[in-house]
């Protein structure tokens, strides 16, 4: 089964074209961020206007990608491109209403104009699998036994909107274990990066700074959030007033040690939450998905970890970690939420629980 998914809930525009849940056939990506830089975060309304002009270009660059037999300029009612394609995906929530609406009404016009069935994918959903799919010539991070996640598995999604902690026991069965209580994880990346000076997003930035300090020294150190807690809540406002009062007493600080510590600060803190999880609930696997799984030294971390616990570790490959169509594509075929197309509705505060 082949899908064709969207994804525009926020600041990213992108069509991904999936076989079977796991092959990436085509996956195009436009994003927004850089016309954000100058206000150190997302304008919903700039985006959204971004949305709608890349749309279209997006889409039919990726047919084009996917139909090289189609002669060259495939447009999406060119002979024969319909046909290869079994149904439309949408991430339809969480996200920005403007951009959301741009995606979903782009994916019902495409499902009534083909006459195919629309999917509905829960963005965050999404992000966990981007750990099914293979992207060719990608570089695998995968502690790997087997090629994609066995169940039961702990999902964790770090994006710049949410973080939470998911049970997945099967593609059908997913318990939400906790989320944050205040920022999300990337949020709190783009931050303490806006603190530290860097443009935004933050957090490419604060791991690049990190990268100059080659060990730590005893006596610098922020608070571990929720020290003694064990459930599987998440907060991180605490870490970040931590750092602002840092910057603010020490004329700005060294900013790279300041960036490393905090880094690994969260990165600590989320490996403990998970593997807490993890153990808890005798999972097989640990799925981490959004922005924040394309830290490096988040990954060293888990992975670490998951050998010597023996547990299978799955982080996106490549640029998959970031928001994109072929999760939305592959989310969709192994939950086939079907919706009705006159009544299809972007739902801005769609979760899990
Ligand atoms: O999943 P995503 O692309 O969009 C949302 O759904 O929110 O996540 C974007 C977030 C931003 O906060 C960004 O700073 C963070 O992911 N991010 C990172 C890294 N790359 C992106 N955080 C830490 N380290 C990175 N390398
Ligand atoms: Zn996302």
């Amino acid at each position: 089964m082949i899908i064709l998914g969207i994804e525009s809930t926020c600041d990213e525009t992108s069509v991904g074209i999936v076989d079977g849940g796991t092959r990436v056939l085509a996956n195009v990506v436009a994003s927004s961020s850089a016309m954000h830089e100058k206000y150190g975060g997302i304008v919903p309304e700039v985006a959204a206007r971004e949305q709608v002009k890349v749309i279209v270009p997006t889409l039919l660059e990726a047919l084009n990608r996917y139909t090289p037999g189609v002669r060259s300029g495939a447009t999406w009612n060119t002979p024969g491109v319909s046909k290869k394609i079994d149904a439309i995906a949408v991430a339809y929530g969480p996200g920005l209403i403007g951009s959301l609406l741009i995606g979903v009404e782009t994916a019902k016009a495409l499902a009534l104009a083909w006459n195919k069935p629309l999917i509905g994918v829960n963005h965050l959903v999404g992000h966990l699998y981007a750990n099914w799919l293979d992207e060719k010539g990608s570089k695998s991070q995968r502690v790997k036994e087997s090629k994609t996640p066995e169940f039961p598995a702990i999902g964790l999604v770090v994006s710049g909107g949410h973080t939470d902690l998911i049970l997945m026991k099967s593609h059908k069965e997913f318990k939400w274990l906790g989320g944050t209580l205040d920022d999300a994880a990337g949020e709190v990346f783009d931050k303490v990066a806006r603190v530290l000076g860097f443009p935004y997003p933050g957090g490419p930035e604060i791991e690049r700074a990190a990268r100059n300090v080659k060990s730590r020294i005893s006596n610098f150190k922020f608070p571990m959030p929720m020290a003694g807690r064990e459930d599987f809540k998440f907060s991180f406002s605490g870490l970040k007033t931590a750092v602002v009062n840092y910057v603010a007493n020490n004329q700005g600080g060294d900013v790279s040690r300041i960036a490393f510590e905090f880094q690994e600060t969260v990165c600590q803190f989320l490996a403990k939450k998970t593997f807490a999880a993890a153990k808890q609930y005798g999972v097989k696997s640990i799925v981490v998905g959004g922005g924040v799984s394309a830290n490096r030294r988040l990954f060293e971390m888990f992975e670490q970890m998951a050998t010597a616990q023996k547990i299978c570790l799955y982080f996106p490959e490549g640029n998959l970690s970031v928001d994109n169509g072929a999760m939305i594509a592959s989310a969709a075929y192994f939950h086939q939420n079907f919706l009705d197309i006159a009544s299809a509705q972007a739902n801005p505060s769609l979760y899990f629980v």
